[in-house]
């Protein structure tokens, strides 16, 4: 079944450092994407079952997303719907295209089931990407799969003037979206983290929040927020985003912490400068979901992403809290059949629990609804 995986994937990202292996797989969905028969091939071969959850005020078709920083170009939404995503995130773009990071800034350890990335929001700026997906927009009929927006601040803009980058790339991209997610969690891009305090959240926020009414309203606006943030730390954001309007919030981008090295490989993959995805972030975003659904009462929806790769994972995210999920270091290691995986094991998992529906099982765990 994953015919089309084996060929152009799996051998590509065995032999080939990762980033070029990211690159090759973007621009194999890429021709994909285009051949009606072969995106039908993918649809057979990969989509899962319907699995309807709401969240926000969306109904999807399954709840599972895919995190931003996959798709920096938004160049791939076709080949991502036929793949069978709920919802996926495009970007992180920034007002100014840019070419991030000097290479090698991503790497692969499969004995940790990890990625460390320093890419520093390499992308081709909002104003392209709002073009990109404007052609898509166009050629989708009846949509189901939304489009959320990550945003970025570029690289030569001051934390000062965060907000107009913020705001310049919402408004070029608006029309062409389903909602907003502000990141100010990458720690690949000096500064950005600060925007997460007090009064520097507030007034960003306050400001993306004005602009995409003033673009005419309606679509939600999140805040993605790292893992590395203590208890009152993560008071202050949740409060602040809240007061300020934020929809809800994604948890969590990477993390700057390791885990133990287990021989001398890696060892020196864990030495290398960047945010670390994947197995080792699982438990510590897991931690994050719960601490923001007990804080909010689970008013307030959470999209969790960390170390997702089995539906067992994804599904204690959903019990601690989270409305639905996003993947990345997953597919990179298990290829695009993960995505079937996650979402009917999510089925399994509610007929065993005796449940209805997804939105049952958030908070579970919790002794809520
Ligand atoms: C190479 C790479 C690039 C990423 N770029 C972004 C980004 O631009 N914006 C963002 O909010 N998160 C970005 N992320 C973080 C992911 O969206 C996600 O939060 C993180 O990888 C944890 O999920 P995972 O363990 O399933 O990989 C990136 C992750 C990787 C590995």
């Amino acid at each position: 079944m994953g015919l089309l995986w084996n060929l152009l994937g799996r051998p590509v990202i065995a032999v080939q450092d990762s980033e070029k292996a990211h690159s090759r797989t973007m621009f194999s969905l890429k021709l994909i994407q285009r051949i009606p028969p072969l995106r039908g091939m993918l649809k057979l071969s990969y989509r899962a079952k319907e699995l309807p959850c709401s969240i926000i005020e969306w109904n999807l078709r399954n709840p599972l997303g895919l995190a931003a920083g996959m798709d920096k170009k938004a160049e791939n939404v076709m080949a991502w719907d036929s793949l069978g995503f709920g919802f996926i995130e495009v970007g992180g773009f920034t007002a100014t295209p840019q070419s991030g990071n000097e290479k090698p800034r991503m790497f692969r350890n499969s004995a940790h089931g990890a990625l460390i990335n320093r890419m520093g929001f390499n992308n081709p700026g909002s104003k392209a990407a709002a073009e990109t997906l404007a052609a898509v927009q166009a050629r989708r009929k009846n949509p189901t799969m939304k489009i959320l927006a990550n945003l970025g601040r570029s690289k030569s803009t001051a934390n000062e003037d965060a907000a107009d980058d913020y705001c310049v790339s919402l408004a070029r991209l608006w029309k062409h979206v389903d909602g907003f997610v502000v990141n100010v969690s990458s720690p690949n891009t000096q500064g950005l983290r600060e925007l997460q305090e007090g009064a520097a959240l507030k007034s960003l926020l306050d400001s993306c929040i004005s602009k995409e009414k003033e673009c005419g309203g309606g679509k939600p606006v999140l805040v993605k927020i790292s893992p590395d943030l203590n208890d009152e730390q993560l008071d202050m954001i949740i409060d602040t985003s809240r007061e300020a309007g934020c929809a809800g919030i994604v948890a969590t981008n990477t993390t700057l912490e390791r885990p133990q090295p287990l021989n001398k490989k890696s060892a020196a993959f864990i030495s290398q400068n960047g945010g670390l995805s994947g197995s080792p972030l699982k438990h510590r975003s897991t931690e994050v979901i719960r601490y923001i659904h007990q804080r909010t009462d689970g008013e307030w929806p959470i999209i969790g992403v960390g170390g997702i790769s089995t539906a067992s994972d994804a599904w204690e995210k959903i019990i601690n809290g989270a409305s639905s999920v996003q993947i990345y270091s997953s597919l990179v290691f298990k290829g695009p059949g993960v995505i079937k995986e996650i979402v009917n094991g999510l089925t399994r998992k509610l007929k065993e629990n005796g449940l209805q529906s997804l939105n049952e099982a958030v908070g579970l765990a919790l002794g809520e609804e």
